[in-house]
């Protein structure tokens, strides 16, 4: 690997900047390009004279030297394979080409490419901000190579993130799904009004939240069955909650609005809120990812 990669940004949303700023945060050099008119005031706010950073409208010109790729534009399928059929014919042959994606993949945008630019492609999917959530779903599409994927991994772990290869292409991959499920059963049991929204979120972060920051689910399935483990935590307590069945929350506007309010007379809404509680999100994760690596030397 190169001492310091360069990492070429396409799309400087809420994830592209995050992207970037990790990058520099390990010496890399990014390149940031997007439509927006206000791109070149946005990479100064954030990055001041930082010379190892340059914006440019100009996509070939952002991804020409570019290590890695990693497009944070919208979401949509079509914008996303024209994206990419730019970035195949401009990034260097041997350039990893990822995409922040949350449901679209690879495959998919891949189906018309060319074969050495399609076996380059995989999502590389991280968790906002991805600065401080060190989780990165990597997913090979059909065509994706092999050598690709190691190689992303390689490039993800030298930014100090955690890179889970997901060996199926499944709507939502895997994070997601989970936080689909837990989500689903939050709504519903606020619509039961069972619990408020505030109440729901102290359960949560006092509870698996807190044990799911320091351990993981099967884990605590086996640490929950004593000296037995997970035999005897599925033979006992987990024969009781297994056979719960999940809640269905309601999607019609009506609800769906009642819930939006019940929630955002919780933590209000707007962009003052925003950046209050994203200081506070950044400020109390920075202060648990410090905590786990003192302990774990
Ligand atoms: N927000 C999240 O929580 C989150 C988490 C993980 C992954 N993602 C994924 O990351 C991607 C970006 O999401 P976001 O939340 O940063 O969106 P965002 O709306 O904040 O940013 C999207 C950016 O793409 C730019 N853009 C529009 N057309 C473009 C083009 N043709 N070329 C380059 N840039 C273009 C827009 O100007 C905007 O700055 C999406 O694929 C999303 O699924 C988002």
């Amino acid at each position: 690997m190169t001492p310091t990669p360069t990492l070429a940004i396409v799309g400087a949303g809420v994830i592209g900047i995050s992207w970037a700023r990790l990058a520099r945060e390990h010496g890399w050099t990014v390149t940031i390009t997007d439509p927006r008119p206000d791109l070149a005031d946005i990479v100064t706010a954030e990055f001041g004279d930082d010379e190892k950073v340059r914006a440019t409208d100009d996509l070939a010109d952002a991804v020409r030297d570019a290590d890695i790729v990693q497009e944070n534009g919208p979401e949509r399928l079509p914008i996303k394979q024209q994206l990419f059929a730019e970035i195949g014919a401009a990034a260097p042959a041997n350039a990893v080409l990822a995409t922040s994606s949350s449901s679209i993949t690879s495959s998919e945008i891949g189906v018309d490419l060319d074969a050495d630019v399609a076996a380059r492609l995989l999502v590389g999917h991280p968790f906002n901000p991805p600065e401080l959530m060190p989780l990165v779903e990597v997913l090979p599409g059909e065509r994706t190579a092999p050598a690709t994927t190691d190689r992303a991994v390689e490039l993800y772990r030298a930014l100090d993130r955690e890179p889970v290869v997901i060996r199926r292409e499944l709507p939502g991959f895997v994070a997601n799904r989970l936080q689909a499920a837990i989500s689903r059963e939050a709504r519903y049991l606020v619509q039961e009004g069972v619990v408020s929204p505030a109440d729901l979120d102290t359960i949560l972060q006092n509870s698996l939240g807190l044990r799911w920051a320091t351990i993981g689910l099967f884990e605590g399935n086996v640490l929950g069955g004593g000296p037995g483990g997970i035999a005897q935590l599925l033979a006992g307590v987990g024969a009781q909650t297994g056979g719960i069945e999940p809640g269905v929350p309601a999607t019609d506007p009506a609800s769906m609005r009642r819930l939006v309010d019940a929630v955002e007379e919780t933590y209000g809404s707007g962009e003052e809120v925003y950046e209050t509680l994203a200081r506070r999100r950044d400020r109390r994760t920075r202060a648990v990812l410090a905590a786990l690596a003192a302990v774990d030397g």
